[in-house]
């Protein structure tokens, strides 16, 4: 004890002598926070590796480390700890500004530390598997920040689950940092195709997100990302990467070739998911300097937090975010005094913190439009309005979590969407507000509109988007399928067909037109939109059960088989996928099999009556005449006048009389 103590006091003590050098002091701090990004061939502007380089900047390293604009870290102290803080000791800025005062002299040269090497290879070792951007990208000479998206093929033959996962940008001077989302129906094919070039301008991802509630953030000097203890991830047989890259034009840079590495584990023992609190509706007035939003969301179950990911563009200004407890005490999570979206990032906790179920995640942010924010893109200022484009603003935070009990992770996502909803519909009905033309708001409002039961209103938000737009083919595929579902199949035809017509046609629209050729009992036309449907996005699970269903009704029972498997496989709660499993099993004798499917259909859809009226037929047929009554019995509390069962039951019971 007396000599760690006597040590401690050592360390400290000859610093406060003589003016700090280089070799001896300086050095060991640009080496352990600053040559990450200032060195050769880093996204710094400078390197800092060498005296020669940090001397000429000593003024400049000075301020800014003084000014915490560098190295750059948002969140002030204060709140929970984070993993990879990347904050500069207090010491340390006083020793930068100490040793340029001094003159920045060198030092004995003996006393240098070794400059950190970057490793080149894996650094968790040799990943399980590798994969490259299909082509290289050159980002352009000169001019804005380049915002581009990339997508990158999976090839995996059955799902994995990922423990880590390996980033390397392949020019480690123009990645400023990258956002991975993980694409299983591979939604986002398309938008390559429609631009010309490598990948795509802006952040448009398709139906691509981040899996199971994790962050897939990468920044340079940040190597792998790991998941917390028992979290892997799990990543759907053949899906694709979108990679989403903040570049830097540079003269004659190398060309940007990502490749990721994955370290595969077991299936999760704990799922996170994510949350999302905000504003989906903004309308910031030109030269508004204090302009703010605020959200909160109780929380219906105990949970522990894992990280947060707090999002807006230019006009962002100060994010706070807070858990608040019943009885009104606030506990801080992140202050971010100064938003840069240049560094924005994910922050996941050094300790997962447990809030209980009652208490409250809360965030404000607060914006400034004015022409005295340095970052506003717009000069003058001009009036901002919620939207993707990183001249509108958005104020989202991400916060990822797991619950405490793994039973509870429905009750929560549930609970959850019902908020998120009320969110999206506010968002939508603000835009039109705003303009009434707004096709893409028009669709989107219908298609929430159509799931919430409200048809007609949906219709008529559709018939509009048309208007404005008449080759809009989701709108007219979606228009198609709410008049099929109101009976009316000719008007239905008339819309997939006017879908189909447009470029390019989308899935859906071969999707719901086999799915209209089916109930005309026409499986060769059926078969065939399926298939083209799958052809733009082979994992579609509905098509490949469609295309069981067409293969099934032609007598081709082993083509069914197989794509009501390949259905279930890309979606595991797909219950009907499953009762067709169960269904086409059971009739050729897989009746172990068979039960194993009906139990996966009820599993996801406990009120799926057929599934349990079927799998009590096997089991009855396998002589399993207890558990078959059982299943029975369970079908009549939800169904008591379901007579297929009651006569089985009877049946059963006259056969094998049961005791009580
Ligand atoms: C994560 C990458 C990263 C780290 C770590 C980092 N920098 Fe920087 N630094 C940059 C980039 C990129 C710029 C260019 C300006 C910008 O984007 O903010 C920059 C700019 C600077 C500038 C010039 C600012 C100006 O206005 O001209 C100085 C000085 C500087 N950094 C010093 C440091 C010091 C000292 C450290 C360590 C204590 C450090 N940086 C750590 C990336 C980094």
């Amino acid at each position: 004890m007396v000599l760690l103590v006597a040590l401690g006091i050592a360390a400290l003590a000859p610093v406060t002598q003589e003016p700090p050098t280089f070799t001896r002091d300086v050095a060991s701090i640009l080496f352990e926070h600053c040559v990450s990004c200032h060195r050769e061939g880093g996204i710094g502007p400078f390197s800092l590796e060498t005296y020669a380089g940090a001397r000429e900047r000593a003024g400049l390293m000075a301020a800014k480390t003084r000014a915490r604009t560098m190295p750059p870290w948002l969140p002030d102290p204060g709140t929970e700890p984070f993993v990879g803080e990347r904050r500069l000791p207090d010491e340390a800025i006083e020793t930068l500004r100490w040793w340029a005062d001094g003159g920045a002299p060198e030092g004995d040269p003996v006393a240098l530390p070794a400059v950190p090497r970057f490793l080149s290879g894996w650094q968790l070792g040799e990943p399980d598997l590798v994969v490259t951007m299909s082509e290289p990208y050159v980002v352009p000479e000169s001019g804005r920040d380049v915002f581009r998206s990339f997508v990158v093929p999976v090839p995996t033959e059955h799902d994995r689950f990922v423990e880590a996962m390996e980033f390397r940008p392949g020019n480690h001077e123009v990645v400023h940092h990258a956002v991975v989302l993980v694409d299983a129906v591979r939604s986002a094919r398309h938008l390559d195709a429609l631009d010309p070039g490598p990948g795509w301008a802006g952040m448009q991802a398709g139906l691509a997100e981040s899996p199971d509630g994790h962050f897939l953030g990468w920044t340079p000097g940040k190597t792998s990302l790991e998941v917390p203890e028992g979290m892997t991830w799990r990543l759907p047989r053949g899906s694709d990467l979108v990679l989403q890259l903040h570049l830097l034009p540079r003269p004659d840079a190398a060309p940007v070739q990502v490749q990721v590495g994955f370290h595969f584990g077991e299936a999760p023992t704990r799922t996170s998911t994510r949350l999302r609190l905000g504003a989906k509706a903004m309308d910031i007035r030109a030269g508004e300097a204090r302009y703010r939003i605020r959200d909160a969301y109780r929380l219906p179950v105990d949970v522990e937090l894992v990280g947060l990911y707090p999002h807006a563009h230019y006009l962002g200004k100060e994010m706070r975010a807070w858990a608040e407890f019943e009885d009104g005490r606030r506990h801080p999570l992140l202050h971010i005094p100064d938003w840069d979206f240049n560094w924005q990032a994910e922050y996941r906790f050094a300790r997962p913190v447990s809030l209980p179920a009652g208490a409250a995640l809360a965030m404000e942010f607060s914006y400034d439009n004015s022409a005295a924010n340095p970052r506003n893109p717009h000069d003058p200022p001009r009036r901002v309005l919620y939207g993707p484009e990183s001249s509108d603003e958005m104020g989202d935070l991400w916060v990822q979590l797991v619950p405490k009990r793994e039973a509870d992770l429905a009750a929560l996502k549930l609970d959850f969407a019902r908020k998120e909803t009320a969110a999206r519909l506010t968002g939508y009905r603000f835009k039109l507000d705003r303009n009434p033309e707004d096709e893409k708001a028009l669709f989107s409002l219908a298609g929430m509109l159509a799931a919430l039961g409200e048809r007609e209103v949906a219709i008529r938000h559709l018939e509009e988007a048309v208007r404005v737009r008449p080759d809009f083919a989701l709108a007219l595929s979606d228009l198609g399928r709410l008049h099929f579902l109101n009976g009316d199949v000719e008007r239905a035809v008339g819309f997939f067909d006017r879908a189909i017509a447009a470029s390019p046609a989308p899935p859906q629209a071969h999707h719901n037109l086999g799915t209209v050729r089916l109930a005309q009992r026409n499986p060769e036309d059926a078969e065939a939109h399926f298939r083209r449907a799958l052809a733009e996005w082979p994992e579609f699970a509905e098509a490949h059960y469609g295309l069981g269903e067409a293969l099934e009704a032609r007598g081709e029972s082993n083509d069914a088989l197989r794509h009501y498997r390949r259905a279930a496989s890309v979606k595991p709660d797909f219950a009907l996928a499953h009762f067709r499993l169960g269904n086409l099993l059971a009739k050729e004798g897989g009746e172990e099999a068979s039960i194993s499917h009906y139990e996966a259909a009820i599993a996801a859809a406990p009120g799926f009556v057929p599934a349990r009226f079927n799998r009590a037929a096997v089991l009855a047929r396998q002589g399993k005449t207890d558990e078959a009554a059982l299943a029975l019995e369970q079908l009549l509390e939800l169904e008591p006048d379901h007579r297929e069962a009651r006569e089985l039951l009877s049946q059963i019971d006259l056969r094998t009389p049961r005791r009580r």
